[in-house]
């Protein structure tokens, strides 16, 4: 397959358009974020990158805390729009109508219409160029409990993810495997 070499740029897809809150119940704000991701599983550590001019950056650098929240492809429109407006001028979560609930290890809220949350606490910050890297531990994950069956098995499939890619949305489709299934032996018969 012939192939371009174009100059370096952050073309990495697709990754999970978070909707990352922050501040308090009382001053709660949020933003979209697509350079996120897991860094380490003992102890389960992530990261948002985030521009220092974004009103959410002041906030995160005070408080050191964050909650990741994904969202469903219904949810496609609100995101764009969390991404687009500042927090500064106006309460994002009243206007796309995402409603702030108490969270169990930080003071910003988790949105009740995204399935999963992840609370995290910033260990480090790192600035890059054109991002400052907030490191951080995930204290808490939260799922949706209609997620889970009767084994405690997350169904994430069930979920509707939105994903992100090169400026496009996308709800996440058909399955067509699962960790190890290459590698599996068929159960004799
Ligand atoms: C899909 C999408 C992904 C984004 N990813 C990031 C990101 O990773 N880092 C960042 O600083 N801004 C990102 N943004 C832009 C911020 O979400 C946007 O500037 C937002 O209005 C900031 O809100 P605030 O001023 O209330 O903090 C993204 C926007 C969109 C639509």
């Amino acid at each position: 397959m012939a192939k371009l070499t174009w100059k370096a740029g952050a073309l990495l897809a697709p990754v999970p358009p978070a909707l990352v809150t922050c501040g308090t119940m009382e001053h709660p704000n949020v933003l979209t974020i697509g350079w996120t991701g897991i860094v380490c599983t003992h102890p389960a550590m992530t990261y948002i990158s985030v521009r220092p001019a974004r009103h959410s950056y002041g906030i995160i650098e005070q408080s050191r805390e964050f909650v990741i929240n994904l969202p469903t492809s219904s949810m496609a429109k609100a995101v764009d729009f969390c991404g687009m407006r500042t927090g500064a001028k106006l309460d994002k979560l009243a206007k796309c109508r995402l409603t702030p609930v108490p969270a169990e290890t930080v003071a910003a809220p988790l949105i009740a219409e995204c399935p999963v949350s992840l609370e995290c606490k910033v260990t480090e910050m790192r600035p890059l160029g054109s991002h400052t890297m907030f490191l951080a531990e995930i204290t808490a994950v939260q799922v949706e409990e209609r997620l889970v069956d009767s084994k405690g098995k997350l169904n994430l499939q069930q979920a509707g993810l939105l994903a992100y890619a090169h400026g496009e949305y996308f709800a996440l489709g058909r399955k067509c495997g699962d960790f190890g299934f290459s590698v599996r032996k068929k159960p004799r018969r």
